[in-house]
């Protein structure tokens, strides 16, 4: 490892489909913020006229934001960039942030944040309104709901605890019952 290694943090889709070759896999957080389904979704688990929802980091000095951390070898990233850059082009953009492993490693990493100023950008709302949103949005990638049970599933198995995500699965649960 040295200085110049090359991190790409993930809290969303790319905790459980990175899509990407990567020379190591590790469990990291970044303090200052957290997870939150307020990213309107037009091209993936959306359409224009009804989006779908996905995650953001949100920023919050009181919280952590546990996900996993890539290290990518330096041939590949560029390419790895540039096909985030294009999968994830509805609002988000790139950010350094300091991830910590749960062995006090710190890593230099980049994450892709879709800011309160982006176009697609949705923002907080009712439980049950994002829930019902999840629930019955479908869109190019697949419905709204496996993005949400996949993250919920891959968290389970970090061990991470994220009230957000798993009172959304909880509630979309009960609504498709
Ligand atoms: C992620 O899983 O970190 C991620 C979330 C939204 C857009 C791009 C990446």
């Amino acid at each position: 490892m040295s200085a110049q290694d090359i991190w790409i943090f993930g809290y969303g889709s790319l905790i459980w489909r990175p899509d990407f070759d990567y020379l190591e896999r590790q469990t990291a957080s970044v303090a200052g913020w957290t997870r939150r389904f307020w990213q309107g979704s037009h091209d993936h688990r959306g359409t224009p006229d009804e989006p779908g929802r996905v995650v953001t980091l949100i920023e919050d000095s009181t919280q952590t934001c546990t996900g996993v951390a890539y290290r990518l070898s330096a041939d590949a990233a560029h390419k790895i960039f540039d096909a985030l850059d294009h999968r994830e082009k509805n609002g988000y953009e790139r950010l350094e942030l300091c991830a910590t492993t749960p062995t006090q490693r710190q890593l230099n990493t980049i994450t892709y944040v879709a800011t309160p100023d982006n176009f697609a950008y949705l923002g907080p709302a009712p439980l049950a309104a994002l829930s019902a949103q999840i629930a019955n949005s479908i869109g190019p990638s697949g419905p709204n709901t496996e993005y949400l049970f996949e993250l919920a599933d891959a968290l389970r198995t970090l061990e991470v605890d994220d009230a957000h995500v798993f009172e959304l699965e909880q509630q979309v649960r009960t609504l498709l019952s």
